[in-house]
């Protein structure tokens, strides 16, 4: 009877636990880094003078030299933070493995943590009526376990993007330029009301998980709205439903359905690359932006992606951002009851370590200490000028993408394999000069 009895207890207390839906995590910011840290000019230089690595206990957490500034972000797929959800402590403490410490990394340094891939539409929506969410609530699990804000990066895109959205006949197995020339393109109905249908399942499954999203990613060419000769058949298909003289309403029907379905409280931002240095794009970012706010589309802000090289001109940069940040004003105007409430972030920052461009270098590469100290240096200059902007309520984030050059999608170009050096920590995962530069560069504005 009695062993009956325990037996009930058990399963009650099981169901119990089960039914409750919370896991409890030990608390990993205070378990991964000794206590008693200050934070200090002094103890910086200590560290830096070291050889550390990324998860090392006796080392002091990144993110805390940027507190009361900015979250501080970072990129990851699914399979690095697989270790996630061992909750025994001791053994998330001594375990050496790379992944693991890369999992450790993370929940470590950063507070503000994005899916590199697995919740883009492809991945999400394979197929009509099929819906893939598991990832996105891997993500939701561990940024709850680390009171970390979450990015759900990205709904609309031209590429990692469904074909079947894009087809009459959702399984036809041509490709698109195969349908585009034969006619059998998805009409605009078809396309808007796959899209909605999109956003409303992805919406109402992370509504409590997910603030931010990059609604938009990549929606401009160098003047305007993507092409179909910029691999893009969102404008073509979707086109000027309005008749204001703009292809580019897609991107308002994103925005609006994301924010009937997700609330008032999302933070929806729009997405770019080559914002820091190309002025006709930024116009064209501007000009869109708020045109869109005037109409009533509530954009909260605009992502500066910042695949950024060794090369990059701070101050060219700084005077981009100075501009977009200038919609803020429009944005207050418009929307006086979310005054104040429009942001810069800076969503995807790595360096490319080959001077002048992406392309065209493969195969492997040394990186000498004097590359690597240039490197500091342009993350130090950069970080300061992102933190000016910070200071006055103009940049709220600053995430990498990704935590360190082993996992960096710069090491491929073109399909084939190089060696890059984009990141704060290499590829065996010790710290570079680069990540005392940009833990230097919060010090400089703490109050
Ligand atoms: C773009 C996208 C990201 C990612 C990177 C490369 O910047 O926005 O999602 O795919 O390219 O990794």
């Amino acid at each position: 009877m009695k062993r009956i009895l325990s037996v009930i207890l058990a399963a009650v207390m099981l169901l119990g636990l089960v039914s409750c839906g919370e896991t409890s995590y030990p608390d990993y910011k205070t378990e991964l880094t000794k206590e008693g840290f200050t934070y200090s000019a002094d103890e910086l230089e200590d560290y830096a003078a070291m050889d550390c690595k990324i998860a090392d206990y006796d080392l002091p957490a990144l993110y805390k030299y940027f507190d009361g500034m900015v979250s501080l972000g970072v990129a990851f797929t699914s399979n690095q933070i697989s270790y996630f959800g061992n909750k025994d402590i001791d053994l998330l403490q001594e375990a050496n493995d790379l992944d693991f410490n890369i999992t450790k990394g993370i929940l470590k340094h950063y507070n503000m943590y994005v899916l590199g891939n697995e919740l883009k539409s492809d991945h999400c929506n394979p197929a009509e009526g099929v819906y893939n969410f598991d990832d996105g609530d891997k993500l939701v699990e561990i940024g709850k376990a680390a009171g970390a804000e979450l990015r759900g990066h990205t709904i609309v895109w031209h590429s990692q993007v469904p074909q079947w959205w894009f087809k009459a006949d959702p399984n036809d197995p041509s490709s698109l330029q195969e349908c585009h020339q034969n006619g059998t393109l998805a009409s605009r109905e078809q396309l808007t009301e796959r899209l909605e249908t999109y956003i409303t399942e992805l919406m109402t499954h992370f509504k409590d998980d997910i603030k931010i999203w990059d609604v938009c990613n990549e929606v401009l060419n160098g003047t305007g709205i993507r092409q179909v000769s910029d691999d893009s058949y969102w404008a073509e298909i979707i086109g000027d439903a309005d008749g204001n003289g703009y292809a580019d309403d897609y991107v308002e029907i994103a925005f609006n359905k994301a924010r009937e379905v997700g609330g008032e409280d999302l933070v929806l931002m729009i997405n770019d690359f080559n914002l820091e240095w190309q002025d006709t794009k930024v116009t064209a970012m501007y000009d869109m932006v708020e045109r869109m706010l005037r109409k009533g589309v509530r954009i909260d802000g605009v992502g500066f992606q910042s695949h950024i090289g060794l090369d990059c001109d701070v101050e060219h940069y700084r005077r981009n951002i100075e501009k977009i940040a200038s919609l803020s004003e429009v944005y207050d105007e418009c929307f006086p009851e979310y005054k104040g409430n429009f942001r810069v972030q800076i969503t995807e920052l790595d360096m490319n370590m080959y001077v002048g461009g992406l392309s065209g270098q493969y195969g492997f590469h040394a990186w000498t200490d004097e590359d690597y100290q240039k490197q500091a240096d342009k993350y130090f200059e950069l970080v300061d000028m992102f933190l000016d902007f910070a200071d006055q309520g103009k940049i709220d984030a600053i995430v990498f993408w990704g935590t360190d050059d082993q996992n960096s999608w710069l090491n491929t170009m073109d399909g084939k394999l190089r060696s890059n050096a984009a990141l704060l920590a290499d590829k065996n995962l010790e710290l570079k000069p680069a990540f005392w530069a940009v833990a230097r560069a919060a010090l400089k504005h703490r109050k």
